[in-house]
Order: C-alpha cells, then sequence, then structure tokens
C-alpha cells in the first residue's frame, strides 16, 4: 500500500503519467508537478495560502472575456511571458529582437495604404512611423504584412473602450511592404500607459508595490513566409518607465530615437502640422517557419 506522505507523494504522481504516449507532454506534467510540489514543500505553504491562490486563479479566469485576456497578463508581469520568449529565441544571429505580444492584438487588421492615418480621430503630437523589413543579409523583404497597434494619448487600447464595438478599431492596421521592403503610415505619438489595473492582476501589483506602467511603444508583428514571424516593439527612447516597464519587455536594441521634426512636409511629401515626430525603425527577419499569432476576436477562415 503506497504511503502518499510528503516525501512520497510527488513519485506516485508522476508514476500515475506512466500511460502518456505523447512524450513531450508526460515530460511537461512532470516538470509542472515536480516544481509545483518543490514550492509547496520549501514554503511550507499553509490551507489559507493555498485557498487564496486557487480564489485568486478563479478571479483571474473569471476576468477574461473574448476582448479581455487576463491569464496573459498573469503571465506578462510575473516575467513568464518574457521568459518563454527568451528561451524560443536563443539565437538571433542579427535578427531583430522580440518581446512580449501583450494583451491588446485584437480585433481585424486589415491592410490599408501606405501613408494612412490609422489614429484620425484622436488627439496627440503627430507621428510619422516608416520601417522596412529585411533578411538578414539587408535584402528587402516585399510583399509582406506589418501589424501595427498601440495605445491613445490617454493610455488605452481601443479595445478597451466601452465603445469599441461601435467605433471599431483605432491606432492600428496592416501595412504590406512594397518592393524596397518599405510601409509608412500616420499616427499619434503614443504615451507610457498603465496595464489594467481593474482586474486581480493589476490589484496584485498595487498590492506588491510595484508600479503598473510600460514605456511608450508601438507594436509591430511582421509575417513573412520562410521567415519566422516577428512580434517585437519600438519603445520611445527617454520614457520615464523605459528601465522599469511592469512586463519586463524592454530591450536596448528596440529602443529608438523619436525625433521631433518642425519640416513642413513629412518623408512621404505631404504636409505636415509642425511639430510632428518621426519614427523610423529596419525589421531584420531570421529565416525559419513558425504560426504568427492571430488576434484575438478576428473572424478567420478557420475560425
Ligand atoms: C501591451 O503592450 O499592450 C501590453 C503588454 C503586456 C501587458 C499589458 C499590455
Ligand atoms: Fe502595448
Amino acid at each position: 500500500m503506497p504511503q502518499f506522505n510528503e516525501t512520497e507523494l510527488t513519485a506516485a504522481v508522476i508514476k500515475s503519467f506512466e500511460e502518456v504516449e505523447d512524450p513531450r507532454v508526460k515530460y511537461l506534467m512532470e516538470e509542472l508537478v515536480k516544481s509545483l510540489h518543490d514550492y509547496v514543500r520549501r514554503t511550507n505553504l499553509s490551507f489559507g495560502e493555498w485557498e487564496y491562490a486557487i480564489d485568486f486563479l478563479t478571479r483571474v479566469g473569471q476576468k477574461c472575456t473574448p476582448s479581455r485576456q487576463e491569464f496573459i497578463l498573469l503571465s506578462d508581469v510575473l516575467g513568464v511571458s518574457m521568459l518563454v520568449d527568451a528561451v524560443n529565441h536563443r539565437e538571433r544571429e542579427g535578427a531583430t529582437e522580440t518581446t512580449v505580444l501583450g494583451p491588446f492584438y485584437v480585433g481585424e487588421h486589415k491592410a490599408m495604404p501606405h501613408g494612412t492615418d490609422i489614429s484620425p480621430d484622436l488627439s496627440g503630437e503627430r507621428m510619422f512611423v516608416q520601417g522596412r523589413v529585411t533578411d538578414l543579409a539587408g535584402k528587402p523583404l516585399a510583399n509582406v504584412p506589418v501589424d501595427v497597434w498601440h495605445a491613445d494619448d490617454d493610455g488605452w487600447y481601443d479595445s478597451q473602450k466601452p465603445d469599441y464595438e461601435t467605433q471599431g478599431p483605432s491606432s492600428r492596421g496592416r501595412f504590406i511592404t512594397g518592393a524596397d521592403g518599405r510601409f509608412f503610415f500616420r499616427t499619434i505619438l503614443p504615451c507610457s500607459y498603465p496595464i489594467p489595473t481593474d482586474g486581480p492582476v493589476g490589484q496584485m501589483i498595487i498590492a506588491l508595490r510595484r508600479h503598473p506602467m510600460r514605456p511608450a511603444h508601438v507594436h509591430f508583428l511582421v509575417n513573412a513566409p520562410g521567415h519566422e514571424p516577428l512580434v517585437t516593439h519600438v519603445f520611445v527612447e527617454g520614457d520615464k518607465y523605459i528601465d522599469s516597464d511592469v512586463v519586463f519587455g524592454v530591450k536596448n536594441e528596440l529602443i529608438s530615437k523619436v525625433e521631433k521634426r518642425n519640416d513642413p512636409v513629412m518623408p512621404d511629401g505631404k504636409p505636415a502640422p509642425a511639430p510632428w515626430y518621426l519614427m523610423s525603425y529596419d525589421f531584420r527577419l531570421k529565416p525559419g517557419q513558425g504560426v504568427a499569432p492571430k488576434p484575438m476576436m478576428a473572424v478567420t477562415e478557420d475560425a
């Protein structure tokens, strides 16, 4: 008769996975149980603490909706998302650095003509964004969809606003690179913003005496056939929170000097309201495969 005591329990649970056929699933389950059991033993977890943890995770799940992903947020603020990213991108070989996807990649990202203003109705300082997509040798990659999204001047993503359903997307779009690998669009200069603090993850951040801020950035997802999908941000140099991002997502290479300009025209020759800002960034893609994440709530062919 097995004795399910403190020392033998872990081995007993691992033995219960004996019949699992997929070796990877078996391995992941074994390691998960070992880590969880170690945590309970090392911390002498009390019943009250265990109940608190169950209640917390329940609240995280209850906060999730088709457009709100509280579990991704939890993973982000605990550094798990960046760790998964790091172990999956150990060899960059000169390719652009990656960072978190975040929970606001939602809705349809419809292709738009270069130069489109993706934030026409928003207040804020105007910004021109130009980029180029190449392979590691610097050869331009044409016809590549580049999805972009960012927060507004008050720190909200469109999908966080109550009128999202009726107003449609804002500060998000898709641009297809030209023969020279280039794309460009207009928008507003994003500002630093807090991650949502109206749920259990935000409450946890506050209780841990951490600030909830992310430094100003624009999200990019570049998905070229024959290359690893690139999920990244470009951060605005000089932001107050650049050294203390609540989701640990900043990498030096992703910080861009966003220049304040007074030229009467923007780089595409169209009139500019002075002053305006210029964000320029070149994206180098690594050869390989991979499936790019799909926006939440998007209606896709396979949906
Ligand atoms: C974002 O940049 O959209 C984001 C990333 C992680 C957590 C919350 C927001
Ligand atoms: Fe963001």
